[in-house]
């Protein structure tokens, strides 16, 4: 292990850099701006360092305060200039890790990114990948790309996999409170990480190899896609029964032991539970097996827009309307409850299926106050809506599709026509419940 790196990160004088100044990369820069250590932050998007550079957020949970406080306590720097990759001691990847058009995984970002940091390695620096992605990416994608430097890892440089498992949003994890797992390329790699997370973070969790620890975020994610697809799942059969899942769920969640809650919804979204499982399927394929668990949960995820409009066509019917003509507003278009982020979320899939359905669509998110341009849709110019009485009396049905707490369901129900609640959001509402459907 190297005794000078070693020495720099124990007396916190280490320089961390972050690569990737997102949703992953912001938190993981406050938890180590808040243990002390100066940080500096690289990002292809000279937007995103102008910002932040002039103290400016743009991801809701790490706010413009808290870039302020990095930046005056001269803990905190953005670049987009890669040959200062050489100026930090430890290097921690967090750059996407998307699909391409075949849903086979685009290493793309994480390449250039090796390619770059190659270009300006040097002796004792540390180098950790974060992005989610599948086992043996850091051995036979980052490592080759590395080795270009001419430098050797375990010996003059130092190489492990740390997967980042940020939970947006969540008020009760930060980045600093979430165990991390760690998978080194040798001991003296593990070591080293070890070392440097823990001043950090809550706890740190050694594994053996790198491979362990990229498998284990899969692992994690596709438990959650094939658990959501579960309860979808249920939730068309017990809705054609009468039985209401969300009733059920809370019952079912009162056994204190080999159970666990997870709630159905419109689909996924996110930039992490709808991709990654497919990540595995792609390394499945190759290595000639199925992974039959993780393509019949991506089935019944994916089919859940489709049956959300099947129930509003219905409940319209009800009231003697067709779709097309119907004004329906959109309530959310985050992919999750109270966050900005729009990444894959099923909002957009909704949007897309009423308005070629000849439906006059408006939406309301308190996050999203503009549409953004999305990569997989086509989306209209339009603006986040008042939620007035007037105008949700104006509306033949208004959809739930993300639960932001900023909304008074009351206030909803009582206004509106015909709600149909995709999220039992209304749970707690008490008057006018013949104006809500679940789907
Ligand atoms: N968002 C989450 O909740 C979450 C949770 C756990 C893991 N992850 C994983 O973390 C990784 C990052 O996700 P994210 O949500 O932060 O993405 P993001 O899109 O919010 O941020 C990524 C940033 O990387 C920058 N970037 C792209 N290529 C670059 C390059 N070559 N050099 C420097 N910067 C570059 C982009 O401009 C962007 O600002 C992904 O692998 C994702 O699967 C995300």
């Amino acid at each position: 292990m190297s005794k000078w790196l070693e020495n720099a990160i124990r007396d916190k004088s280490a320089l961390v850099g972050v690569i990737g100044l997102g949703y992953v990369g912001l938190p993981l820069i406050n938890a180590f701006v808040s243990a002390g250590f100066r940080t500096l932050g690289f990002d292809v998007d000279h937007r995103k360092v102008d910002a932040l550079n002039s103290g400016a957020s743009y991801i809701k949970h790490v706010d413009s305060k808290i870039v302020s406080k990095w930046l005056k306590a001269r803990h905190f720097e953005a670049t987009a200039d890669m040959a200062r990759l050489e100026e930090a001691d430890a290097l921690l990847i967090c750059v996407p890790t998307p699909l391409n058009e075949t849903r086979d995984p685009d290493l793309i970002f994480v390449e250039k990114t090796a390619r770059a940091i190659a270009a300006a390695l040097r002796p004792g620096q540390l180098v950790v990948l974060e992005s989610t992605t599948y086992p043996t990416t850091t051995r036979d994608v980052v490592l080759p790309i590395l080795n270009h430097s001419g430098l050797t890892a375990g010996k003059d440089f130092f190489l492990a996999y740390s997967p980042e498992r940020e939970d947006p949003g969540n008020p009760d994890y930060t980045a600093a409170g979430i165990p991390k797992v760690i998978g080194g390329y040798d001991s003296a790699s593990l070591e080293l990480a070890q070392l440097l997370y823990s001043q950090a973070i809550v706890k740190v969790i050694p594994v053996s190899s790198l491979e362990v620890a990229e498998a284990c975020k899969i692992l994690e994610n596709t438990y959650r896609a094939v658990n959501i697809a579960l309860v979808n799942e249920l939730k068309m059969l017990y809705d054609r029964m009468g039985i209401d899942v969300w009733e059920v769920i809370d019952a079912a969640k009162t056994k204190p032991f080999g159970f666990q809650a997870f709630y159905p919804g419109p689909g996924l979204g996110g930039h992490c539970i709808p991709i990654d499982p497919f990540y595995l399927t792609w390394l499945a394929r190759k290595q000639g097996l199925p992974t039959r668990f993780i393509e019949l949960a991506g089935e019944v995820n994916s089919r859940m827009p489709e049956y959300v409009i099947t129930r509003l066509a219905e409940a319209l019917n009800d009231a003697g309307k067709p779709i097309k003509g119907s004004h329906i507003c959109i309530l959310g278009m985050a992919y999750k409850k109270d966050v900005d982020d729009p990444r894959e979320s099923p909002s957009f899939v909704l949007l897309e299926m009423l308005l070629s359905r000849g439906a006059i669509v408006t939406y309301n998110d308190p996050h999203i106050p503009k549409l953004p341009a999305m990569r997989h849709h086509d989306v209209p110019d339009m603006s986040s809506t008042d939620l007035t009485s007037k105008f949700l009396a104006s509306q033949d049905c208004v959809l739930i599709a993300t639960d932001h707490s900023a909304y008074d369901y009351d206030f909803v129900v009582k206004h509106a026509q015909l709600v149909l609640d995709t999220r039992n959001a209304t749970k707690g509402v008490k008057k006018c419940r013949d104006k809500i459907r679940k789907a």
